[in-house]
Order: C-alpha cells, then sequence, then structure tokens
C-alpha cells in the first residue's frame, strides 16, 4: 500500500476501517472469552473513551509541564497501593502488565548490583518474566509447580535461589490456571534469603480483594505479607480501563529509584524515564483515572459479584458435562478446562466455530492442554449459552484426532539449533500455516504441532511466522 496521493474524505477512511475492523473478534458481548474485558457497562466505556481521546495529544514524558498528569499518578497509584494493602508503597504507572514487570525485574537486577542475576520463576508465571530477564540479561530460573493445584511449591523455589537470585516471583493470579500461589511462604523465603520478591498481581490484584469481600477464600497475597517488595496490578483489565494501563508498586522508594532511568550524557534535554517509554500518551491514565473515579468501589463490588455468580455457574456447569474437567481449583474468574475424553484443541475450534472465542493452553512439562476462559462482568448474561454449547461442542469433539502421526513423530527429533532460518521457513506450511493466508480456522492440527515440538523449535517457528505476519505485501501481490 503507498499513502494517498491525496488525503481521502473522512467518510472513506472510516469505511476503509469499519471494513478492516469486521475480521476482529467481538471485544464487547461476552462471548470472547480471552484479550478483553467487557464490564458490560456502555456509560463506562464511553466515559473511557472520551478520557481517552481528550488527552491522547497530551505527553507524558516531562511530568512537570503537564502536571495534570502527574496529579492523576500520584492518585492512581494511591489508589492501587491502597487497594494492594499499603498507604506507603510508591509505584508508577505503566503501558501494561509486560511493561509494569520489566521495570520491577529492572530494579531489582539493579539492586543486586551482580552479572548474571537469576530470577526464580515458577511455570506458571507469565511469560513477561521470561521475556524480562531475555531483555534485562537475567537468567530465568524455572520451576515445577503441583501438578494437582497448580500452585507454586515453595520448597521448589527455595532449592533453586543460589547467591546470584535477584528476585523471587509469585503470581496472584496465575493466568493459565487463575490460582493464587502461596505468597506468604514465597516471601518468608525472600526475607530470610534476602532476596525481593515481586507478586504478579497484573490479572488478580484488582479483582482478589473484591472477591475476597464477596466471601471467596482469597488467600493473603499482598504488601500485608512481610517479604512483598513489589507488586504488578494491570488496570486494563479487571479494572476495566481502557487498555495501555496498569501500575507497578514497591514497598521502598529505594527499590523504585532502581526502576527509574537519567540521561544527561547527549545535546538535547536531559531525559529523566519513570518507565521504558519516554514520550507516552496522556490517554491512558486520563481513561483510567476517570474510569476508577466512575466507578468507584461500590461499582467495582457489583461488577466482581456478576464476574463471581457467572464463575460459579461456569465450573458448576462444567462439572456436569461428561468429558471435562477444571484444572486445580481457581480463585479468580480464569479457568482452564482439559479432558480425557476429547481432544481438548479440537473442542476449542468446536466452540470457535460456535460463535465463542476460547483460548487453547498446550500441554507443558507434564501438565495437560487445556481450553482457557477469561470471565468478565460480561460473563453472567451468556454463561447458561455457553453451557449449552460447551455440551454439544464435547459430543462434536469425541472421536476427532488431527495431526498426521508420522509428521507429529518427526518433529519430536528436530532441533533448532541446527535448522537454519530458511529450512524453519520451509516448515510453516506443514503446520498447516501458509504465507499471505494467515491463520486457518481450525487451529487444532496446529496445535497439536506445536505442542508436540521441542520447546525452543516451537518458539523459533512461531517468530518465523510473526515475520510472516509483520511484512506488507508486495507490488506483484
Ligand atoms: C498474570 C499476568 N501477568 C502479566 C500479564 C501481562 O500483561 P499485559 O498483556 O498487559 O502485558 C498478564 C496478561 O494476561 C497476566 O495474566
Amino acid at each position: 500500500m503507498t499513502l494517498p496521493a491525496t488525503g481521502l474524505p473522512r467518510e472513506e477512511v472510516l469505511a476503509r476501517l469499519t471494513a478492516l475492523r469486521s475480521k476482529d473478534l467481538a471485544a464487547r458481548g461476552g462471548r470472547t472469552f480471552a484479550y478483553v474485558y467487557d464490564p458490560a457497562r456502555p456509560d463506562i466505556d464511553e466515559l473511557g473513551h472520551e478520557v481517552y481521546a481528550s488527552y491522547l495529544d497530551v505527553n507524558g514524558l516531562d511530568p512537570t509541564v503537564f502536571p495534570s498528569l502527574l496529579a492523576m499518578e500520584n492518585d492512581v497509584v494511591d489508589i492501587a497501593r491502597r487497594h494492594l494493602g499499603s498507604s506507603t508503597a510508591v509505584g508508577s504507572f505503566t503501558s501494561g502488565g509486560t511493561e509494569s514487570i520489566i521495570l520491577a525485574v529492572k530494579a531489582a537486577r539493579d539492586r543486586a548490583g551482580i552479572v548474571g542475576g537469576q530470577v526464580v520463576l515458577p511455570v506458571t508465571a507469565h511469560a513477561a518474566f521470561q521475556k524480562a530477564c531475555h531483555y534485562l540479561g537475567l537468567e530465568a530460573v524455572l520451576v515445577d509447580v503441583d501438578p494437582q493445584t497448580f500452585r507454586a511449591v515453595p520448597s521448589l523455589v527455595e532449592a533453586a535461589i543460589t547467591d546470584r537470585t535477584v528476585l523471587l516471583v509469585a503470581s496472584a493470579a496465575s493466568y493459565a490456571h487463575g490460582v493464587v500461589d502461596p505468597v506468604e511462604e514465597i516471601a518468608a523465603l525472600g526475607l530470610e534469603r534476602g532476596v525481593p520478591v515481586h507478586v504478579d498481581g497484573c490479572i488478580g490484584g484488582w479483582l482478589l480483594p473484591y472477591f475476597a469481600r464477596l466471601g471467596v477464600d482469597v488467600p493473603a497475597f499482598d504488601f500485608r505479607v512481610p517479604g512483598v517488595t513489589s507488586m504488578s496490578v494491570d488496570l486494563h483489565k479487571y479494572a476495566y480501563a481502557p487498555k495501555g494501563a496498569s501500575v507497578v508498586l514497591y514497598d521502598d522508594a529505594a527499590l523504585r529509584r532502581k526502576q527509574f532511568y537519567a540521561c544527561a550524557d547527549w545535546t538535547g534535554y536531559t531525559m529523566i524515564n519513570a518507565t521504558v517509554q519516554s514520550t507516552k500518551s496522556g490517554g491512558p491514565l486520563a481513561a483510567a483515572w476517570a474510569v476508577l473515579h466512575a466507578v468507584g468501589d461500590d461499582g467495582y463490588v457489583e461488577l466482581a459479584q456478576k464476574t463471581l455468580t457467572a464463575t460459579r455457574r461456569l465450573l458448576e456447569g462444567v462439572d456436569k458435562i461428561d468429558g471435562l474437567r477444571v484444572l486445580g481449583d481457581p480463585e479468580l474468574a480464569l479457568v482452564a478446562i482439559a479432558s480425557d475424553e476429547v481432544d481438548v484443541f479440537v473442542l476449542c475450534d468446536e466452540m470457535n466455530a460456535r460463535g465463542w472465542y476460547v483460548q487453547a493452553q498446550l500441554g507443558y512439562r507434564g501438565l495437560p492442554a487445556s481450553m482457557h476462559l477469561t470471565l468478565t462482568a460480561s460473563s453472567e448474561a451468556v454463561v447458561d449459552d455457553l453451557l449449552v454449547d460447551l455440551a454439544v461442542a464435547v459430543e462434536a469433539s469425541r472421536g476427532v484426532t488431527v495431526g498426521d502421526p508420522a509428521l507429529l513423530a518427526a518433529v519430536q527429533d528436530l532441533d533448532p539449533e541446527t535448522l537454519g532460518d530458511d529450512v524453519l521457513g520451509t516448515l510453516l506450511p506443514l503446520a498447516g500455516i501458509e504465507p499471505g493466508a494467515g491463520l486457518p480456522e481450525r487451529m487444532a492440527a496446529i496445535n497439536t504441532l506445536l505442542e508436540k515440538m521441542p520447546m525452543r523449535l516451537r518458539e523459533r517457528l512461531l517468530i518465523e511466522f510473526l515475520g510472516l505476519l509483520f511484512t506488507p505485501k508486495s507490488d506483484a501481490e
């Protein structure tokens, strides 16, 4: 595509965008059980969008020249820290969970001040921690979780601590299974060994305190637990702020100082950055501030109640469907459903073919593959319909197997280290991925193949795939 030689009329631009968007997943309506958080409150969406747009041109680069942003950030951090059991923690507003995590890992690395630091990660910790280690030159030390509860095992975490450990991590809750790690035990290890402990509340940090108030047995997970030194909580998840909104918090200003970056050693303005981004739109912060104020504590209790009701109805309903089982005992509104009777990847396709969006989670280190659902306040209105379709989808999946056994056997032995990028590219069509064609509607065969591959090959292949996706069409196409 080339830039239009003359600017297009507004209607034409909007019509083109509408056409592009028609292929997107629905972000509202409750049928999309991943990626989006729908409060089923058009008033809140409307306010968020309006405020977001009104602050789009304001630059968060320099907090001294746009004091409204500084005031809003201090407000949002104050609200978040009180929500998580501290009136003295300090923090920053960031663009999302991944940025919050990268910053917390950087702070821990720079606090330790050693070369070759390690971060101890239960395998259920979000992949953003491994990304942070990759970016920051740290080693991610993965430890298994309990295969029944999917929670971190303190003794395994302890065994992984060395004199190079810069950070321990616990999830509250984990994305894949929605369970809360034993934060008290892990934080006690941190205290005993002098290692900071980050609790990843990106997905659970906002909702869990509300679930606790509604009677769910939520274990202690926040700053009230001695030894917890930093936390992340995403406002663009269960606080229903528009995307680009998270908070990273530290119990101690000295630790946060290690997050900040300043550079005076060049010809331009003296750069001081609290977060990874430098120029950043004020939109996400202003919108998050507005949504928090407009929903208020009573509104969040109501949203949490709907989410909890939907989750309980789903858990009870799944229990009654032959052939399905829920993994672990989720404390949050995240449910992983496995099956010993049907291929769970086929089941995901069957659900998606019925107009839902559910997410396939591949088996990993002996933990079973599953179908993931993130429930929100909007799920309450649709959960009964979902259960009806789920029961039908299970029957439709019975006896269906996917994947060519010879191919599945062959990929297990491929060593990504010895395969060149060109060979990797040729593997994509074997996996059912054709250049320019996007992903097929049915993903079970691809998921099965990916699951069978050595992990590193899977990663390399996905990077090839990403390269294909992000290649603009050439003139010939
Ligand atoms: C537990 C947890 N941590 C971190 C993240 C990363 O958040 P983001 O996608 O906003 O970068 C997620 C996202 O789902 C999550 O569930």
